[in-house]
């Protein structure tokens, strides 16, 4: 067992002694007091872990950072495999995988790459790999038409020719998506291009992906899901499929690529500090200018670009990026006192040209938790037409059941209205956005222009036992 031994953190070692290694059974028991603490009432672990006598903090593994892989010549095969939530050497909570990876290998490219990927399917259930956010011509695109059953395969081959951005790729089956990327089968897919290179953002270690997510585990320490057509909560955070993280960080400008990865959960993220950070893009990338923000909410499948500045945070000191809306700690950021530098961006960072006035407007009623207009998702069935290149008002509205993530495949969107419920738009609704949150009595106005491909797209609510249940709608852009 010593010689399997992870690289613990100070506080661990000074609470065991070195001698003692984080093993399977303190790992039960971290995971047991995490979900007893929810389970009764939603005291957090730490306020559990707190009144537990005197005993210290619960301890803080090092978070993962998956391997960067090329989208050229890309074999990616989902199946099965085992991790270590601990982010040590001892495997032993089953996910299933990308490679082997939870989470996923990051694909990074440049835009004008060629992305060349072969998927294979070693799961027990049919699959298929959708690019979210990336716009590829329809037959690359994922779509649950394309799934292969097990032990098949599938080739994609798609340019990449779009703003720096990050996107992500999961699984797309009908009715198998939920239960798929809540078996851990998600990753990030990053795309840099110029105009982003020319603004020297913190990069190399000073950019964290940071893929957030919930789950729960069994007594075990294994996935547990639910299919509850209201949606899977899990009881407990992961981010890059840590289980109570931590980073060190220099004293220095931090970027952080934030995906939200849960299958219905929004969050509401901040600093425990206080500090503001700074927002500098969204789903299709930078913004125009950078803002400063306190708290932002991101719903599921929704990223965040956010410059953070640790230049003040002494050796030894924490900040913690929390979610306020679960209570729930994710991710300790540990001062290493190391001067790292970097500088915030305050001026201009890209150019949205405005979308123009629309040629003609759709209404989208999501209603309960399967249907769009009236219909639940028939694989079959074409539910419209849009003509390439026409920008169109499209109108989403929520009959129950909300908040519904809506998200649009095939062309980003600019959000231009909120009527009812909050009434109002946010910062992080700026930019080219390709999911957007409606929430209950809301009506969501976004313009959008299908630009680069004819064929099938979908449109569909990323709550994912939602959109399993039927709140999908195929289209046709020709
Ligand atoms: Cu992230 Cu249609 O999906
Ligand atoms: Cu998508
Ligand atoms: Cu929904």
């Amino acid at each position: 067992m010593s010689n399997h031994r992870r690289s613990m953190n100070p506080d661990e070692r000074s609470r065991r002694g070195a001698a003692e290694g984080v093993t399977r059974r303190t790992l039960l028991q971290t995971l047991a007091l995490t979900g007893g603490a929810l389970s009764v009432g939603g005291i957090s672990a730490g306020a559990l872990a707190g009144k537990g006598g005197g005993k210290g903090p619960p301890p803080r593994y090092p978070l993962r950072i998956p391997p960067v892989v090329s989208p050229a010549g890309l074999s990616l095969h989902e199946g099965p495999t085992v991790t270590d939530l601990a982010n040590g050497d001892e495997p032993m909570t089953m996910v299933w995988g990308y490679n082997s990876q939870f989470p996923a290998p990051t694909i990074v490219a440049n835009r004008g790459d060629l992305a060349s990927i072969h998927l294979t399917n070693g799961l027990q259930q049919e699959t298929i790999t959708h690019w979210h956010g990336m716009i590829v011509p329809h037959d690359a695109d994922g779509h649950p038409r394309q799934a292969v059953p097990p032990g098949g395969s599938y080739q994609y081959n798609f340019a990449i020719d779009q703003r720096a951005c990050l996107n992500w790729y999961h699984p797309h089956p009908h009715m198998h998506t939920g239960e798929q990327v809540f078996m851990g089968l998600a990753g990030a897919f990053v795309i840099r291009d110029a105009e982003e290179a020319a603004l020297g953002l913190p990069s190399g270690s000073y950019e964290l992906p940071l893929i957030i997510r919930d789950v729960t585990l069994d007594a075990r320490g294994n996935f547990k899901f639910s299919t509850k057509s209201s949606g899977f909560f899990g009881q407990t955070p992961l981010v890059n499929g840590t289980l109570s993280p931590f980073v060190e960080v220099d004293r220095a400008v931090y970027r952080l690529r934030v995906l939200n990865g849960c299958n219905a959960r929004v969050m509401w993220l901040a600093l425990d500090s206080g500090a503001p950070f700074t927002l500098i893009g969204t789903d299709g990338g930078l913004l125009p200018v950078a803002v400063p923000m306190q708290q932002i909410t991101i719903g599921p499948a929704e990223r965040l670009d956010l410059i953070v500045d640790f230049r003040a945070l002494a050796e030894g000191s924490t900040v913690m990026l929390r979610d306020v809306g679960s209570g729930w700690d994710l991710l300790e950021f540990r001062g290493t006192g190391q001067a790292g530098g970097g500088s915030v961006p305050t001026g201009p960072l890209s150019s949205i040209t405005p979308l123009p006035a629309p040629v003609r407007e759709r209404y989208f009623s999501f209603e309960g938790m399967t249907r769009i207009n009236g219909q639940r998702y028939d694989l079959n069935r074409i539910d419209f037409q849009v003509p390439l290149g026409e920008c169109e008002l499209w109108r989403f509205e929520t009959n129950g059941n909300g908040p519904h993530p809506v998200h649009v495949h095939g062309a980003y969107f600019q959000v231009v209205g909120r009527q009812g419920g909050r009434g109002r738009l946010y910062p992080w609704e700026a930019g080219w956005k390709d999911t957007v949150l409606v929430g209950d009595g809301e009506t969501v106005e976004v313009l959008i222009r299908f630009d680069e491909f004819r064929g099938l797209y979908l449109i569909h609510c990323h709550q994912l036992a939602h959109e399993d249940a039927g709140m999908m709608a195929n289209f046709e852009v020709v």
